[in-house]
């Protein structure tokens, strides 16, 4: 996996992860109500970031994630290590090492996006979740993305990075907009859908620096996968630096970007 999954583990990205959870943590955790939940599962936790704001935001939860990635589980476990409502489990998505109906919640945040088999995933968290339980996915859907007036250099840089991550990581970039045909599919019954905005220049809670540089970041953290197997050259990658610079000082140019919050219930006798 590790030289597929387009973000790679290094210790840059767990920075990355920690500070992307936090800038992001209105679109991912607003209108969530956990009171009723005692357990709550995160599947695709990486390094704990997610969990340590539900921690914050929910301190009577007992927290489970789980990664496949034994370096992104190391480096959460020592980041975590005094946290004793946070477990840290490895294993795959695809076939959960849980017993069935054993979590209130069961959740993924940005993890769909890079797995081969998204409706084994959540067929997966359905069975693990009560029948009185709820699954929230929390997915991007990549097509969203996008620079007004257009963004050349980082259109081309955008479009290779999604090229990458579905050929290399056989992953789908837009699953946000399949999340409802997936999880109805498998009878499960959908209490809301809704688009979240990720990043916005019209947002003002957020400065528009902060966000041009968490989509910098973004957009950097394929760097190493799409030049090793020849999606970027170092020139489109010097283009897309330049116009991310450039952006800095050019107030006009709107951007947004956003995602797909799903929240539904496993089918009745499932
Ligand atoms: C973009 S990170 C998201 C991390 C976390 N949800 C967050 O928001 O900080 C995606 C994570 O999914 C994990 N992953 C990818 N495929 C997986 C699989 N089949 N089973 C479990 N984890 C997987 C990767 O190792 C990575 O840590």
């Amino acid at each position: 996996m590790s030289d597929h999954y387009i973000h790679g583990f290094s210790d840059a990205e767990r920075l990355r992860l920690i500070a992307q959870a936090q800038m992001l943590s209105t679109p991912v955790f607003d209108g969530l109500d956990f009171s009723g939940a005692q357990h709550l599962l995160e599947v695709g936790c990486a390094v704990g970031a997610e969990l340590h704001l539900l921690e914050q935001r929910a301190s009577h939860l007992a927290l489970t994630g789980l990664d496949l990635s034994g370096r992104h589980l190391q480096a959460g476990r020592s980041w975590l290590a005094e946290h004793e409502r946070i477990s840290l489990v490895q294993g795959d998505a695809s076939s959960l090492p849980f017993a069935d109906d054993s979590y209130d919640i069961g959740m993924t945040i940005w993890l769909l996006e890079h797995v081969h088999d998204a409706e084994g995933v959540i067929r997966e968290l359905l069975r693990v979740v009560k029948p009185t339980g709820s699954i929230i996915l929390t997915e991007v859907d990549n097509h969203s993305f996008g620079f007004d007036p257009a963004q050349p250099a980082i259109s081309a840089w955008w479009d290779a990075f999604n090229r990458c991550q579905a050929e290399i990581g056989g992953g789908d970039p837009y699953i946000g907009s399949r999340l409802r045909q997936i999880t109805e599919g498998l009878g499960a019954e959908v209490l809301t859908e809704a688009p979240r905005a990720v990043i916005s220049s019209s947002d003002s809670t957020r400065s528009r620096a902060d966000q041009l540089h968490y989509l910098r970041e973004l957009l950097e953290s394929g760097s190493e996968r799409m030049l090793t197997h020849g999606y970027a050259t170092t020139e489109m990658q010097r283009a897309m630096a330049t116009a991310f610079d450039q952006l800095r000082s050019q107030p006009d140019k709107a951007f947004h970007y956003s995602a797909v919050r799903l929240i539904c219930r496993k089918p009745p006798m499932h």
